[in-house]
């Protein structure tokens, strides 16, 4: 049968179609209808490990913050996901603890989701509580201002626009806080 697609146009498209089937079935479609924790909102309180963490919808505020993020296409350079390598955990960490890695039950209110493809800018999964509100007004008006060098572009329409600021910000102290994995939930406001 192998064979044939070889040779034959017809049966080359009719083999690689059923591959890629059974690929996307095994890998995309059938774990999430047998492991039904991928699509609970994570949950983690367990006080004697000091977890306290709780996914939770945005509020009206914060879901207008993502309807701007989406605008100003943040997510053409931003990503939204730990990966499994030392790297992201590393520069997702906060003062010397590795942040966790991205699990599936951490975006299940997050439709339709902005994990993004593209790393121009770090990445942006755990950055809810890493800055505060005057430091991410300065970063809107001129990044540069921050980290010279900079090369994401400055966005004065933000920073001078109180409520579109006020919004964008409280969706981005979001990002990651679900796990509250924090030493002491050690959060910058
Ligand atoms: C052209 C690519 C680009 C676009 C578009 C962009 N950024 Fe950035 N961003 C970067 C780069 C590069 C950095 C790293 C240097 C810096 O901090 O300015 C960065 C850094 C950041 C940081 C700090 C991250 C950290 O962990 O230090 C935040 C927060 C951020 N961007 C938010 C945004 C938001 C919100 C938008 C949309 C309004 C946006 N960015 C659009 C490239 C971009």
């Amino acid at each position: 049968m192998l064979n044939k697609a070889d040779s034959n146009a017809v049966w080359f498209i009719v083999l690689a179609l059923v591959f890629f089937a059974i690929g996307g079935l095994l890998t995309t479609v059938a774990p999430p209808l047998i492991d039904k924790s991928w699509a609970a909102p994570f949950s983690n309180s367990d006080p004697s490990k000091g977890l306290t963490g709780q996914l939770r919808p945005l509020t009206e505020l914060e879901q207008r913050g993502r309807a701007i993020y989406v605008r100003e296409g943040c997510w053409y350079c931003h990503t939204q996901q730990t990966r499994t390598l030392l790297a992201d955990t590393k520069r997702s960490g906060w003062r010397g603890v590795d942040s966790p890695v991205s699990t599936p039950d951490e975006f299940v209110y997050d439709s339709p989701h902005l994990f993004g493809t593209k790393r121009t800018g770090p990445d942006l999964s755990r950055v809810g509580g890493k800055y505060d509100t005057q430091w991410h007004r300065t970063h809107f008006r001129n990044p540069r201002d921050l980290v010279p060098g900079s090369i994401m572009p400055p966005y004065p329409w933000i920073a001078n626009n109180e409520s579109e600021f006020q919004a964008i910000v409280a969706y981005l102290q979001t990002l990651g806080r679900a796990k509250n994995w924090r030493p002491e939930n050690d959060y910058e406001k």
